[in-house]
């Protein structure tokens, strides 16, 4: 982890208040004075600030129920972040994992720990991600082969890959994708002549979104070890 990140895990200070701590050499790893904001604490690492050692904290892994109008992006643009809705200390150090449009509601994973989220997003990864989609148009069971058999979205020269479709009525689906490019549920409504009129994530891997629109909750380790998988 880098020596800036690993502080503001550590202490109440801020990513810049450690990039001024490190500067003003109050930061010594392994008995050298730390120089560089971007020098790495390793697992065996000693690190103290003003000799007192610094232990840091344990990752943080949370999921919110992402209401419409709110983007995953870390800064407000047209819409506001969805990270404004946590009410957790030092949320600029969080990020989304795996991102939703901000017209989508549902399950978002936050995270501040970058590998997990990694690994996570990762299309090696095979991670089933679960929606409800509304559509504009009738659908019918002559849709679920071209899921299947994936589908060329266009500027794209790959197969998408196998999705499942399940029909409940007409204009009310369930989709399950393994991957997750951009807009990819629109646009493959798109090119089979429908429309996604809304659309909700409910499930990634095995873990099932359960709190109410713009509610959050802190994953059981259960659940992030379930999602926790090496692909690198
Ligand atoms: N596919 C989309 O088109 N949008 C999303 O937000 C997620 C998947």
């Amino acid at each position: 982890m880098r020596l800036d990140k690993f502080i503001s895990k550590s202490t109440e200070y801020s990513l810049t208040d450690a990039i001024e701590l490190i500067e003003n050499k109050r930061v010594v790893v392994n008995g050298h004075i730390a120089s560089a904001a971007s020098g790495q604490a390793h697992k065996n690492s000693v690190v103290t600030l003003d000799d007192k050692i610094l232990i840091a904290r344990s990752s943080r892994y949370f999921m919110l129920n992402k209401p419409v109008d709110t983007i995953c992006s870390n800064i407000d643009e047209r819409y506001p972040s969805a990270l404004n809705l946590l009410d957790v200390e030092k949320v600029d150090e969080l990020h989304i994992a795996g991102r939703l449009d901000a017209g989508t509601t549902g399950l978002v994973l936050i995270t501040d720990d970058g590998h997990w989220s990694f690994n996570l997003t990762s299309p090696k990864n095979n991670c089933e991600k679960l929606y409800k989609v509304v559509l504009v148009r009738p659908l019918t069971s002559d849709a679920i082969p071209l899921f299947r058999d994936g589908m060329l979205l266009r500027g794209s020269s790959k197969l998408t890959l196998p999705a499942k479709l399940h029909i409940i009525d007409s204009h009310n689906v369930l989709l399950t994708l393994t991957e997750g490019r951009y807009h990819q549920i629109k646009r493959m409504f798109v090119l089979i002549g429908n429309r996604v009129k809304s659309l909700h994530r409910q499930r990634i891997g095995n873990v099932e979104l359960d709190v109410d629109i713009g509610r959050w909750r802190s994953l059981t380790q259960e659940e992030v070890a379930s999602l926790s998988v090496n692909t690198e």
